[in-house]
């Protein structure tokens, strides 16, 4: 469908033409006082300068032009010269009739739908989730689903950290206190153990105790520098140790995700992007792009036109290793290979934003990425607690995910028992609804890159601009349907006071919020949009006696705007990652 505002601009247009101007004044905006009208148009002021007429003569010639179309019920020249234009009521109500049952509420689709990947959760393998890793999971996951209801294909992937140093210190830590564990033997042939020699909660005791002892007890960490080439290098042991350690942190992570709601398509690591890296320096050389800085190999992405410095892209250290930037590097050549994508995403903390600048550039330089494939990081910012520090635990150490997910269920479960919002069988499934809605949109209503505060009060409230807040407003809706107990069989009636014409005004400008939050990657616009129509959605309600109206016709018109309503919101909470329960 053709945007409503889209449309009002082509009536106004055709209006300018009609009075004898050229149609390109006509464009139509949103009224900024709300008070005097709901849409204007200013084209009369600057038409004046070029017919070298007074504005509000074009305005009124407009305006007589403009009464006979039918799309507004009032039409007003005012002075300088701005048209003030209300919109016909009938004719608000065919429109928003028609997007009720529009494929997506009508948002018109781009042609020719792209391939995205989008890079995000980035957690470190063995080492526990924490509230660092919560932020880019959100965030990742609204604009995947954002970017899949433009009908894009979109591949979410989660790039485990699990080639590093974290490996080596497992490895070491486990051989000394399991050195007998075939594993360590380099002498042994056989079959590996299937079961692991850890749980989960040993792994994730292990790695902070060796990296601890690591920074205390030199010969044990190079010990663990040693078990970490040795395994990079391919020590059959360690590599079957490695195998173990995935499969148990893998599962653990798939069960924290799901838990989030959040999901991924392509479950790949840096690891895998290890048989990329030497023929990518290969190619590297071959092509000259690789120069010597104090013993290392880097490849020079300055321009002259820089405003900062940007130092080179390090790829091979003086001791032979490579670093973070050449396993990405080498993984955009892998996501090229295998997707081809028009576009790649990063949904990575803004702290690393001269990294990704500087990969970019590398891999433009090289040719590893097409002129036309766009590169993208989404930098966010940090959560902070009360105290605007990075978040803490009372403790004062760093809050695992689950940790964090935990204290805001508990706090929400308290609250739907005290007030007895639902039957105890329900309980726990609508806890954990409201507690996502709180926690995510908590999170997402901030535009990504700025910091924020945890406030775990205020995104729990159930009134405020806060997640249980829109669920509260679809539940209730949800009530009022199921009350009603059938479909509506007639469309929606023309508004007959100002709240419900406000709640049909807010129901057309779902595609330009859509369009928005995807253009800037910003869930954020979907957050505004929804608190915007839920409050139009509650006001109707308050002002509007929907199943005792006695005027069948009337009423089968409320039902079908109220659930056009619901539709739009749960579609918009299901593109932030969360969704609604039956009551509470
Ligand atoms: N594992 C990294 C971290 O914890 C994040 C990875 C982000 N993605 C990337 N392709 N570099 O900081």
């Amino acid at each position: 469908m053709e945007k409503l505002i889209d449309l009002l601009t082509n009536e106004v247009s055709a209006a300018f033409e009609r009075a004898g101007y050229e149609a390109r004044f006509g464009r139509v905006a949103p009224s900024n006082r709300p008070d005097l009208c709901e849409y204007q148009c200013n084209g009369a002021l600057a038409a004046a300068k070029a017919y070298k007429k007074a504005p509000i003569q074009i305005a009124n010639d407009v305006a007589a032009q403009l009464r006979a179309c039918g799309a507004f019920s009032k039409v007003e020249a005012v002075m300088p010269g701005f048209l003030n234009l209300d919109l016909d009521e009938g004719y608000l109500a065919a429109y928003v009739d028609a997007l009720r049952s529009a494929d997506k509420f009508g948002l018109p689709l781009p042609e020719a739908p792209q391939t995205i990947v989008i890079d995000y959760g980035g957690p470190n393998v063995a080492k526990p989730l924490h509230i660092g890793h919560l932020r880019s999971a959100i965030i990742g996951e609204s604009v995947k689903r954002i970017e899949r209801y433009f009908g894009n294909r979109v591949i979410g992937d989660i790039h485990l950290g699990d080639w590093g140093l974290q490996m080596g210190l497992i490895i070491a830590e486990l051989q000394e206190r399991q050195p007998a564990l075939p594993y360590f033997d380099e002498s042994f042939t056989g079959e590996y153990p299937e079961k692991a020699p850890f749980t989960i909660s040993e792994l994730e005791e292990i790695y902070p105790t060796a990296s601890a002892r690591s920074k205390q007890d030199e010969a044990f960490a190079r010990k663990a520098h040693d078990a970490t080439a040795e395994l990079q290098q391919g020590r059959r042991g360690y590599r079957a140790l490695w195998q173990q350690i995935m499969a148990v942190s893998v599962a653990d992570l798939k069960k924290n995700y799901a838990n989030l709601n959040v999901s991924f398509e392509s479950w790949l690591g840096e690891s895998d992007a290890q048989p990329y890296i030497q023929p990518m320096l290969d190619m590297l050389e071959d092509k000259g792009l690789l120069t010597e800085s104090e013993g290392a190999r880097v490849i020079e992405v300055a321009r002259p036109d820089d405003q900062k410095e940007i130092p080179p892209c390090i790829l091979i250290k003086s001791d032979g290793a490579t670093l973070y930037a050449t396993t990405d590097l080498a993984t955009l050549m892998q996501r090229e290979q295998d997707f081809h994508p028009n576009k790649i995403l990063y949904v990575v903390d803004k702290r690393q934003s001269l990294h990704f600048e500087q990969v970019f550039r590398a891999a433009r330089k090289s040719g590893i990425i097409r002129d036309e494939t766009e590169l993208h990081h989404i930098g966010f910012g940090t959560m902070n607690g009360k105290d605007g520090k990075p978040f803490k635990t009372r403790a004062g150490g760093v809050m695992r995910l689950e940790t964090l997910i935990a204290e805001i269920t508990d706090f929400v479960r308290a609250k739907v028992v005290e007030n007895q919002l639902v039957d105890a069988s329900d309980t726990e499934d609508v806890t954990k609804k409201i507690a996502m809605a709180a926690l995510k949109y908590g999170d997402l209503s901030n535009q990504p890159t700025k910091d924020y505060v945890f406030d775990m009060d205020r995104f729990a409230a159930f009134e405020g601009n806060t997640g249980p807040y829109i669920l509260y407003t679809i539940v209730r809706i949800k009530s009022i349907l199921a009350k009603y107990g059938k479909d509506s069989a007639l469309p929606i009636q023309a508004p007959t006071n100002k709240e419900a014409k406000n709640l049909m005004l807010c129901l057309t400008r779902f595609a330009e919020a859509l369009q928005t939050a995807r253009r800037d990657y910003a869930p954020n616009a979907i957050c505004a949009y929804i608190y915007e129509l839920a409050g139009c959605a509650n006001k109707f309600y308050h002002e509007t006696k929907i199943l005792s109206e006695p005027d069948e016709q009337k009423q089968q018109g409320y039902i079908a705007l109220i659930r056009v309503t619901k539709d739009v919101l749960e579609t918009c909470i299901d593109l932030l990652g969360f969704e609604a329960p039956e009551k509470m």
